[in-house]
C-alpha cells in the first residue's frame, strides 16, 4: 500500500458547512493557511433544505468580510414577527422595540456564497472525503482521510477546528474524563414542508394552538416553507396533502386569516433537542457550531451561534499567529459558551411557550396562554423577545 501523502497547514478544519468555510475565509484574509475537509459533496450540501434567519451580526460578518452582499440584495429584511394564539395575531415589532431587524436568507445560500468565495480565492476545500480520523489533539494534530479519488492523506496542522456538525466525529476525540455533555429532549418534532403557493404573510408567524405549534415562513414569491409540531416518530408517508393542510388550518386559520395553499413539493420530519458539549476546546482541538451544541429551531439561533463561535475562534487564532499569545485561544470556550447558554435559554423558552405537549393538562394549557398574554401585553416582555431574536449573539449592536 502506498504511504499516505503528507500535507501541512496551519489550521485543519473538519466540516465545510457555514462554520468551517467562514473560519477558513476569515483565516485566509488574515494570511493564515487552512485546509478544509468534508465528507459530503458540495452538491449534497447545496441541496439540503435548512432554516434561515440571520441576526444582523451574522449578516455583517458575511458582508464586511467580503464573502458576498447577496444577502442584502436577495435576502428579505424582516422588521418583526407575529405571535399568533387564541385565534389572534400579535406583532412583535423589532424596529420599534429594539431598533433592529433580521434577514430571512436560507443557510443553503450562506453555504453557496461561502463555497463560491473560497473557490474564487483558491482556498483548499476538499469535499467528498472518506475515512476521516483525527489524531494527537494533545500533541501535534494530524488528520487521516481519503480523497474522492481514493488517495490517502495525512494532514498535519497546528490546530484542528471541529466544525463537523451535530454528528461530529471530532468531539469524540476529547477524552470522556475531560468533557461534560448536557442534553434536553423534547416530546415533539417539526413536520416541515415546501409548498408551491404565494406568501400568506410578509413576516414569520409563530402560532400556538390547542392542536400544537405551527410556523409560517417563506422562501420565494412562489415557494413557501412551513412547519407544524408533530410526534418525533411521525412517518411523512402517512401524510397526504389534504391531511397536511388540515393540520395547518387547525393551527393558524381563523378570525379572517387563511393560509394560501398549494402543492406540497417536499416534506420531512425534523427531530431536535438541546445539546451542549463542554468545554469547547481540548488541547489543539476547538469545536465550533453544531459539533458543540444544538438548539431547537424555534429561536432561529443555530446558524447564528455557529457563525458567532467562528468569530470568537478566529479572534483567538488571529491573535495567536500575530502576537504569539494564546490568551484569546485559552478563553475561547468560556467566551463562546456564554452565548451558547443564552441561545439555549431563548430557544428552550420559545419552544416551551409555543408548543403544546400531547399530554398537556388543562392547567398547563391555560398557564401557557397566560404566559403568551403576559409577553404580548408587556412592552418589557416584547423587548426581551425582540432583543433575543434579533441580537442575542452580537449584543454590541442592540439597545
Ligand atoms: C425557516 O424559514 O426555515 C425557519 C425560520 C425561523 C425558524 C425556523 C425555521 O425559527
Amino acid at each position: 500500500m502506498a504511504a499516505r501523502k503528507i500535507i501541512t497547514t496551519q489550521v485543519a478544519i473538519v466540516g465545510a458547512g457555514p462554520a468551517g468555510l467562514m473560519l477558513s475565509h476569515l483565516l485566509a484574509q488574515a494570511g493564515v493557511e487552512s485546509t478544509v475537509i468534508e465528507i459530503r459533496s458540495r452538491q449534497e450540501i447545496s441541496e439540503t433544505v435548512r432554516a434561515g434567519i440571520l441576526e444582523h451580526g451574522t449578516v455583517n460578518m458575511l458582508v464586511d468580510s467580503g464573502v458576498s452582499d447577496r444577502v442584502l440584495r436577495e435576502g428579505d429584511r424582516h422588521d418583526g414577527i407575529e405571535l399568533r394564539f387564541n385565534g389572534e395575531s400579535h406583532r412583535i415589532d423589532f424596529k420599534d422595540l429594539v431598533g433592529e431587524s433580521v434577514w430571512l436568507y436560507p443557510q443553503t445560500d450562506v453555504f453557496m456564497d461561502l463555497a463560491a468565495r473560497r473557490e474564487a480565492d483558491g482556498g483548499d476545500v476538499r469535499y467528498s472525503v472518506t475515512d476521516t480520523t483525527v489524531h494527537d489533539i494533545e500533541g501535534k494534530p494530524k488528520i487521516w482521510f481519503t480523497d474522492a479519488d481514493g488517495t490517502e492523506y495525512e494532514l498535519q496542522a497546528d490546530f484542528v477546528a471541529g466544525a463537523d456538525g451535530s454528528r461530529s466525529h471530532c468531539r469524540f476525540q476529547i477524552p470522556e474524563a475531560h468533557r461534560k455533555w448536557y442534553f434536553h429532549e423534547y416530546p415533539f418534532a417539526w413536520f416541515g414542508i415546501l409548498a408551491e403557493a404565494p406568501r400568506s404573510s410578509d413576516e414569520l408567524i409563530y402560532a400556538n394552538s390547542a392542536n400544537g405549534f405551527a410556523l409560517i415562513s417563506q422562501r420565494t414569491e412562489t415557494v413557501q416553507r412551513m412547519y407544524f409540531q408533530c410526534d418525533p416518530n411521525e412517518d411523512v408517508n402517512n401524510w397526504s396533502e389534504e391531511r397536511i393542510w388540515d393540520a395547518f388550518r387547525s393551527r393558524v386559520n381563523g378570525n379572517g386569516f387563511e393560509l394560501k395553499e398549494g402543492p406540497v413539493i417536499d416534506k420531512m420530519v425534523l427531530k431536535f433537542r438541546s445539546f451542549v458539549h463542554t468545554p469547547m476546546r481540548h488541547g489543539k482541538l476547538f469545536l465550533a457550531g453544531d459539533a458543540a451544541h444544538t438548539v431547537p429551531p424555534t429561536g432561529a439561533k443555530g446558524l447564528n451561534l455557529a457563525i458567532h463561535d467562528v468569530k470568537v475562534l478566529f479572534e483567538g487564532l488571529d491573535s495567536f499567529y500575530k502576537t504569539g499569545s494564546s490568551a484569546l485561544l485559552d478563553s475561547y470556550s468560556d467566551r463562546a459558551l456564554e452565548r451558547v447558554w443564552k441561545a439555549q435559554q431563548f430557544s428552550y423558552w420559545m419552544t416551551s411557550m409555543l408548543h403544546t405537549p400531547a399530554d398537556a393538562d388543562d392547567f398547563s394549557r391555560a398557564r401557557q396562554l397566560g404566559e403568551l398574554n403576559s409577553v404580548v401585553s408587556s412592552r418589557h416582555g416584547k423587548v426581551y423577545l425582540a432583543e433575543a431574536y434579533t441580537c442575542l449573539l452580537y449584543t454590541s449592536r442592540c439597545v
